[in-house]
């Protein structure tokens, strides 16, 4: 019968004591349903959870990065220790361990995902060893839904309602007012 190594249930030990602390990183242009479901349930399974907006310079958002900010923001009563909305124009690596976090946090809403997914997890993981991926399947009420779709949505007059959170849809029907 195989013996458990009393040395490595001491860092075990060690490493249960931590705080757990993700990274949920993404564009959020802006943030939606689905984006908020994975963030809700990342806090139930980290101690802490840190969304960052990754600045793309590739990528001409729609809203500024102080908009996308104060979304994700306004979607929770309070923004305490266990939350924090940040941004970062590096690597999120580099971001996750500056701030301490062994883990990314992505959502994984279809087959259609799991290519460039699958590309983004090995990418990191040849860049930092030490931060782990962990994939949330999105919740299958948000399975078809994408910041882009809704945009456009919004955009043609479409009705996004129950899509992004209610300050989002109102900044949207403005933005395209
Ligand atoms: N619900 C709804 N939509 C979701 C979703 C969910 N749970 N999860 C993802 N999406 C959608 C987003 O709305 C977004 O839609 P869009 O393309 O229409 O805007 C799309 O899926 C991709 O979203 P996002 O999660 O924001 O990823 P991204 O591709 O914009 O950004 C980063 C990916 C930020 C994680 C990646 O580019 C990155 O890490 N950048 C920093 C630099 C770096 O470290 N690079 C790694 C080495 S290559």
């Amino acid at each position: 019968m195989p013996t458990e190594n009393p040395k490595s249930l001491n860092l075990a030990h060690q490493q249960a004591a931590r705080p757990s602390i993700a990274v949920y990183p993404g564009t959020f242009d802006p943030i939606t349903n689905g984006h908020l479901d994975i963030i809700k349930r990342a806090m139930c399974l980290f101690d802490k959870v840190i969304v960052v907006i990754a600045v793309n310079p590739n990528k001409a958002p729609l809203f500024s990065l102080e908009n996308r900010i104060a979304f994700i923001q306004q979607c929770f009563d309070s923004v305490d220790d266990r939350l924090q909305v940040s941004f970062t124009e590096g690597l999120i690596v580099d971001f996750a361990l500056r701030h301490k976090a062994g883990t990314i946090i992505r959502g994984l809403r279809a087959l259609s995902d799991f290519d460039y997914e699958f590309q983004l997890a090995l990418m990191n993981r040849r860049l930092e060893r030490k931060v782990e991926t962990i994939f949330l399947m999105t919740g299958f009420r948000w399975i078809y839904i994408s910041s882009t779709s809704i945009k456009e949505a919004a955009k043609c007059g479409g009705n996004i309602a129950g899509l992004v959170p209610d300050h989002v849809a109102k900044a949207l029907k403005e933005k395209f007012a």
